[in-house]
């Protein structure tokens, strides 16, 4: 959601300070209704206005990105930290994250302008897989990996069932490489799930989400997704949330 002032200003109609003064002379409509308040929040699906023109829309764009660790999955931040939009730097679409990946985690995250199709993603019920590979202190025992797919119980709920396998391990060093498969997209979930059986994430991936993997990408690169790719993961998360409604 974006202030209505910037989505004119974004649009090319006018300067912000312009549509500003467009939105206070009533000469701007949400939805078919005259908007006066300039801090109203509008999305990709509202209609907005302008002197009863509708603003251009802009083309549907998708993007699949290496986020490498030490970024924010956002569009600003008030810190002053890097974001995943400063990769994008030279694409002239409003894009924004589809979900979030923490601060410390690095892989797979796409990226759209697309509202309907990053709410449809971001759905609860959609439950398409999200392939994670974790670097853990310590060495889970079977029992708390069984544990871990069929499900904990954390602050927010018990997770459901995931899938989890022992990649390698290293005695001496006392870490451990697990590759953990889950269908939910709560707040920090891998890393809580591992803590809750007693292990703290010393690293964090995402690898695969659906049927997307990071492919020959580098950390920091980015490329588009293809336009089958796109149907193809439309079609998959509206089954799941059918599915699971
Ligand atoms: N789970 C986490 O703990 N962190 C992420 O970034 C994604 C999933």
């Amino acid at each position: 959601m974006d202030r209505l002032q910037k989505v004119i200003a974004g649009a090319g109609i006018a300067s912000r300070r312009k549509a500003e003064e467009l939105i206070l002379d009533g000469r701007v409509k949400v939805n078919g209704k005259v908007v006066k308040e300039l801090g109203t929040k509008v999305g990709p699906s509202d209609k907005v206005e302008v002197n009863e023109i509708p603003i251009e829309k802009e083309e549907p764009v998708y993007f699949l990105m290496y986020k490498p660790r030490g970024v924010i999955s956002s569009v600003k931040d008030e810190k002053g930290r890097k974001v995943v939009t400063d990769f994008f730097h030279e694409i002239k679409e409003r894009i924004y994250p589809v979900g979030r990946l923490d601060y410390d985690t690095s892989g797979l995250l796409l990226l759209t302008n697309d509202g309907e199709f990053a709410n449809l993603l971001m759905h609860p019920r959609n439950q398409i897989d999200k392939v994670y590979v974790a670097k853990l202190e310590g060495i889970p025992s079977k029992e708390n990996l069984r544990k871990l797919e069929k499900g904990v119980q954390l602050e927010d709920g018990k997770t459901a069932p995931a899938t989890v396998k022992l990649l390698s391990m290293d005695k001496k060093k006392q870490t451990s490489i697990i590759e953990i498969t889950i269908h939910e997209g709560r707040n920090r979930q891998v890393r809580r799930m591992f803590e809750k059986i007693g292990h703290r994430v010393l690293k964090l991936k995402r690898e695969r989400y659906a049927f997307l993997t990071l492919g020959g990408l580098k950390t920091g690169e980015a490329r588009e997704l293809t336009h089958h790719e796109v149907k193809q993961l439309r079609a998959a998360a509206q089954e799941s949330v059918n599915k699971n409604s």
